[in-house]
């Protein structure tokens, strides 16, 4: 969709260094970076980074013209590249026709309906989780670590069916440093090609190497048993070409599976962490929140029709995810040319759109640093555009697990809530670390206070909601 240029020049941004451009600062504090130069230069900012123009677009319209309208002039761009090396080209990575095909095969296996089955199965391993808590000896924990461990093992048994707990901490620790690993291939102006055998690229093989072992398993598991659990791998893998009548290939099952364990859980496992941050400095949101709980559960385990009752359970983490949104950055590259903020932006340009900026934005928030989750009451989202709030993405890319991330979230803090608050460990260091998803780089130390309704009996439980 075409648009009209009304201004000459380049859209301003801040002066740099001769060839390195703006890339120090943005090494050093992009989160600062993104916020500090939107208030200066306004709402489309140009940095150059070593060879490269980056834009950073904040400005609702030109979001939702480069993630919506106009959509089919943009690619993913090539700071994927990195990302491709752990995921290959999965849902998350893939392009054009081969990308919508494998989307549409996903999509039934995050319909509503089904995914209404996975509500026990959440409930089933948070609840395991509690239990374990309950006979922990030390009331402190990294929070961050055992949200990981808990959302994994959710991806794990609700789309693969397959138990994966035993691997968390070593998957964990194999995530992040592949994760970091293709940050800094990407940003890095001279990074060596992986194959050199450098320290750091034999540590990415490893780690490489413990996330393709557990996906392996898990085909390997299902391919062995023959059986249709009728979860998505058995979607994925009953699939047929349909000229060719042929399955999707190993790699390709690799991949998309892949995809989903990093992008199913790394992501939902900061959005507690920072909710819990949050309701730790913030105990008067907790106190309502657990308020609404204790009305709408009591000792019970949610079910399916608790969750639209969950309502500022729901907020807290929406404003949760408006402060800290996990996918804090995406990005763009336009294959034509393009006109932004009235600025033509030429053809090969890269585009960042930063929930993490645009959420805090004094042009669409009201004092955007304070945590207030009635800014979701429903006539507060209906005053605001669209795109001023976007944690799940936009367009024809939306998050493909927006539902399931928010059920689970809801179900996890509402269960939580229900036996214990959470304090931050004083003194313990917080500090938000743009990898590729947004975590808290010293993880979530806190401790864990007893809810004063959990001396009462422990909650009802069906017999089916109790875990081995
Ligand atoms: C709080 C949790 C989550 C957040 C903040 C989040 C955020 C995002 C964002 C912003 C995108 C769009 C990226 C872009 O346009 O470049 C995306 C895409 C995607 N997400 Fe999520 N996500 C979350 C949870 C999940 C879960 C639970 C799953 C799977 C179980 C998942 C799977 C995916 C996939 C496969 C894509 C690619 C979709 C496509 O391009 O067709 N995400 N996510």
């Amino acid at each position: 969709m075409a648009r009209e240029s009304s201004k000459n020049g380049a859209p301003p941004g801040p002066p740099g260094l001769p060839f390195f451009g703006n890339v120090l600062d943005a090494w050093r504090d992009p989160l600062g970076l993104f916020v500090s130069t939107r208030r200066t230069y306004g709402d489309l900012v140009r940095f150059k980074f070593g060879p490269y123009y980056y834009y950073l677009v904040s400005d609702p319209d030109d979001v939702h013209h480069v993630l919506v309208d106009n959509h089919k002039a943009y690619t993913k761009s090539r700071n994927y590249a990195g990302l491709k090396l752990v995921l290959g080209q999965g849902l998350l990575t893939s392009e054009g026709d081969f990308w919508r095909s494998q989307r549409k095969l996903a999509q039934p296996a995050f319909h509503r309906q089904r995914m209404s089955g996975f509500v026990d199965s959440m409930a089933a391993d948070t609840l395991a989780m509690l239990e374990r808590w309950d006979a922990l000896r030390e009331p402190t924990v990294d929070a961050h670590a055992e949200m990981m461990r808990l959302t994994l093992r959710i991806v794990g048994r609700t789309l693969f069916s397959t138990d994966v707990d035993g691997e968390a901490s070593e998957v964990g620790a194999a995530l992040t440093h592949a994760l970091a690993w293709t940050n800094h291939y990407v940003e890095s102006l001279v990074a060596l090609p992986p194959w050199v055998p450098t320290p750091d690229n034999l540590r990415f093989k490893r780690s490489k190497k413990t996330l393709d072992d557990l996906v392996f398993r898990i085909i390997g598991a299902r391919q062995a048993s023959g059986e249709d659990a009728g979860d998505l791998l058995g979607m994925l893998m009953a699939v047929r070409d349909e000229e060719t009548r042929e399955g999707m290939s190993a790699r390709q099952l690799r991949d998309e599976v892949m995809t989903l364990v990093v992008a199913g859980h790394e992501t939902t496992a900061n959005l507690l962490s920072w909710a819990f941050y949050l309701m730790s400095e913030h105990p008067d949101v907790a106190r309502r929140l657990k308020e609404e709980v204790d009305l709408v559960l009591g000792d019970r385990v949610p079910v399916l029709a608790d969750l639209p009752r969950l309502a500022y359970t729901k907020r807290v983490i929406e404003e949760s995810l408006r402060l800290y949104p996990p996918a804090w950055v995406f990005e763009r590259q336009s294959t034509q040319e393009d006109v932004l903020s009235g600025f033509r932006i030429p053809k090969g340009s890269i585009l960042g759109i930063s929930p993490w900026c645009i959420h805090r934005s004094e042009r669409l928030w009201d004092e955007p640093e304070r945590f207030d989750p009635d800014r979701f009451l429903p006539e507060a989202v209906a005053a605001r555009p669209k795109f001023a709030y976007l944690p799940f993405g936009g367009g024809p890319r939306f998050c493909i697990g927006n539902g399931f991330a928010m059920m689970e979230a809801q179900i996890i803090v509402a269960m939580i809530a229900q036996r214990w608050s959470l304090e931050l460990v004083a003194g313990h260091p917080v500090v938000p670390d743009p990898l590729v998803t947004l975590r808290p780089r010293h993880g979530m130390q806190m401790t864990l206070r007893r809810s004063p309704r959990d001396a009462a009996p422990a909650p009802s439980l069906t017999p089916a909601l109790r875990v081995a």
